[in-house]
């Protein structure tokens, strides 16, 4: 069988915070995150804001460190790379942001911006470095010229191609970009996505692709993995996550896009006052006190992981396909 470029085992950040009354919170920004991704494919990490999403990717480059869980990267495991080849490790693995604006250094020109990573981690002398940087943004649809002028003389799509061109500048294996779209014009959100798509292709990429645009999702992915909280609530290929949704928050999330608002309905059932507090607060699913599902059951104890086909879903009873409200 084929190996995995990343592979990630139960991933999990919990943040301590006290707050001004001096009490203590945990939050499990991500809770046993685990997936693989695989040469030249696309996996995309859904849910609604607070879910863990960006989290999940300041862990895996490197931003954040990870509470407990491991991240392989071709088999090498990040965390146990010896100090001073750690740098490189993470070469393989680079994030592209939502803002290009706020992610730009705005006193530094291009090419001075596109030079730093060269300086730090290649041996390349500055003419070497200046002929990589420009066929860099060339392949971003930039020109050489371009090195010259500040980041606040471009548009935000061409910002956003600079700053794909950084994270590909020391040629990466894996790209992750968080909402790499969302702070865009509508009119340029395509053809920044077509040119990921083509550097995919050409570079045969890999990406961890977080969006909350359902439509771009099912059109670039090949796999979904559906967070809830922290959790994976749903994980699995995209025509199975689109077309046979098993877990009821995936539902609940299509259901929401008016695109697929006609094919995915979803019980209307309330819960009694009483069973919703309880459910907030209980540490059985996550998801029981919106759940039009829920049970007792799923207040008292934490979903085990169902395989459907190669389809995971974490839900005491993973609905069937057909099922509807
Ligand atoms: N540095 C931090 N300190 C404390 N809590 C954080 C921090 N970063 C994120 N969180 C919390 O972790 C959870 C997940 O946040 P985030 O990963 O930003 O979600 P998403 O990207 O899906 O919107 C949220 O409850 C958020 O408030
Ligand atoms: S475990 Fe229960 S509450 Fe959670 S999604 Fe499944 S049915 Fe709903
Ligand atoms: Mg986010």
């Amino acid at each position: 069988m084929r190996a995995p470029v990343l592979a990630v085992e139960e991933l999990t950040k919990i943040y301590r915070l006290t707050d001004w009354r001096a009490a203590k919170k945990e939050i499990r920004a991500t809770d046993g995150i685990t997936f693989q991704l695989y040469r030249g494919q696309t996996l995309s990490i859904v849910g609604e804001s607070g879910s863990g999403k960006s989290s999940l990717a300041k862990q895996l480059v490197g931003i954040e460190p990870p509470t407990s869980g491991r991240i392989l990267i071709n088999n090498q495991d990040l965390a146990k790379v010896a100090r001073k080849e750690r740098r490189k490790a993470f070469q393989k693995i680079r994030m592209v942001f939502q803002n290009p604006h706020s992610s730009l250094n705005p006193h530094a020109r291009i090419g001075a911006t596109l030079e730093e990573p060269l300086k730090i981690n290649s041996k390349l002398d500055s003419k070497q470095r200046r002929e990589l940087v420009a066929e860099v943004l060339k392949k971003v649809g930039l020109r050489a010229e371009h090195t010259q002028r500040f980041p606040h003389m471009f548009s935000g799509g061409q910002q956003q191609r600079i700053a794909i061109a950084r994270a590909l500048i020391l040629d990466p294996e894996v790209i992750v970009a968080d909402e790499p779209l969302s702070a865009l014009d509508v009119s340029v959100q395509a053809q920044i996505l077509n040119l990921l798509m083509r550097l995919q292709e050409e570079l045969e990429l890999s990406y961890v692709f977080i969006s909350h645009d359902l439509g771009v999702v099912e059109h670039i992915s090949d796999q979904v993995l559906v967070m809830y909280r922290g959790q994976m609530m749903e994980y699995g290929e995209v025509d199975q996550i689109f077309d046979a949704p098993k877990h009821p928050y995936t539902r609940k999330l299509l259901s929401s896009t008016p695109s697929y608002r006609n094919t995915v309905k979803i019980l209307k059932k309330t819960h009694t006052r009483e069973f919703k507090d309880k459910a907030a607060v209980s540490s059985g699913c996550p998801f029981a006190a919106r759940c039009p599902y829920a049970k007792q059951q799923c207040i008292e104890s934490r979903p085990e992981v169902h395989n459907i086909d190669g389809q995971l879903v974490s839900c005491h009873w993973p609905l069937e396909s057909n099922a509807e409200g």
